[in-house]
């Protein structure tokens, strides 16, 4: 059952992905859906939303004072998780996954379980490729690297232009920066396939539920965190998605 109140978790296992993302492991399995996420709290730090990447873990980049202060956790160390919040992937016919970066934390529970036929799995350099492995038992593999290390030389984009055919997939799931999801959501609505598009966004959130208003989507005012965090490419092509996002203060900035 999900009362919105933290649940403590002691930390099982903290595996290291690359440098600077780690995944933790934690001694309880949360009954969550693929692209769900939990309020992370980390003790005397500050709490942070962050996708499940499984029933009992989350994967996490070290980018600021809370992401670094939960990577340097130790199995014995407890953390607070509220959650699972949000709506999930819908994932109907045949799957194409797409993520750059730690936006593959969300998309790896649906691959585990089955669901995706291609993934295209995206990082800077190859150091920084999260999952290749099982993402390569589980499916249709194909790897970008901005800098050329490992398989196609560029962005995910680029092998969705040269290598795949975005018409044969029935839902395009897809978590990443958001200029490469807008990217992505321009491709589907050039042949008119936006709704075909589910897209796991990250906004800045405070509460994870829906009332403080941080996360909130113009001009709809979709709150990401009670609708979504996953919207379809139509509920966001004709919002501030790609163009907007709000910083802590709630102050709009130009992405
Ligand atoms: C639904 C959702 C799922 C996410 N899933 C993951 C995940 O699986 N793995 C992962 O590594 N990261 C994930 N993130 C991003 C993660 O929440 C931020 O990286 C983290 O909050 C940064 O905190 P910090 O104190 O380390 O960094 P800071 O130095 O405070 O900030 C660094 C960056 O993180 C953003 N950020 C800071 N606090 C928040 C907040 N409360 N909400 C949203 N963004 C924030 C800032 O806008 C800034 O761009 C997710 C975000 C959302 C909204
Ligand atoms: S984080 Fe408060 S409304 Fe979404």
């Amino acid at each position: 059952m999900n009362d919105g109140m933290p649940r403590v978790v002691t930390i099982r296992e903290m595996i290291r992905e690359t440098p600077a993302v780690a995944t933790i492991r934690f001694d309880h399995a949360f009954d969550s859906l693929p692209g769900q996420f939990c309020m992370v709290w980390v003790p005397g730090i500050d709490e942070v939303p962050m996708g499940f990447s499984g029933a009992d873990q989350i994967t996490v980049q070290e980018v600021g004072t809370a992401t670094r202060a939960l990577t340097s956790l130790t199995p014995g160390d407890n953390i607070g998780i509220r959650g699972p919040f949000g709506n999930g992937f819908s994932p109907v016919g045949r799957v194409l996954a797409v993520a750059g970066g730690v936006g593959v934390a969300p998309l790896l529970p649906l691959a585990k379980e089955g669901s995706v036929a291609t993934f295209i799995l995206g990082a800077r350099t190859r150091d920084e490729l999260i999952a290749a492995d099982i993402l390569a038992d589980q499916t249709d593999l194909h790897i970008a690297t901005d800098d050329g290390t490992a398989g196609y030389h560029g962005f995910v984009t680029g092998v969705l232009d040269s290598e795949i055919d975005i018409a044969s997939f029935d839902t395009i799931c897809v978590c990443g920066p958001e200029l490469m999801m807008k990217s992505i959501l321009d491709r589907l609505a050039l042949r008119n396939m936006e709704q075909r598009g589910q897209f796991s966004l990250h906004r800045y959130m405070k509460c994870g539920v829906g009332v403080c208003g941080s996360c909130s989507l113009d001009p709809d005012g979709l709150r990401v965190c009670r609708d979504g965090p996953v919207f379809s490419g139509d509920q966001i092509s004709s919002s501030e998605f790609g163009e907007y996002a709000r910083d802590a203060g709630g102050q709009k900035q130009k992405i």
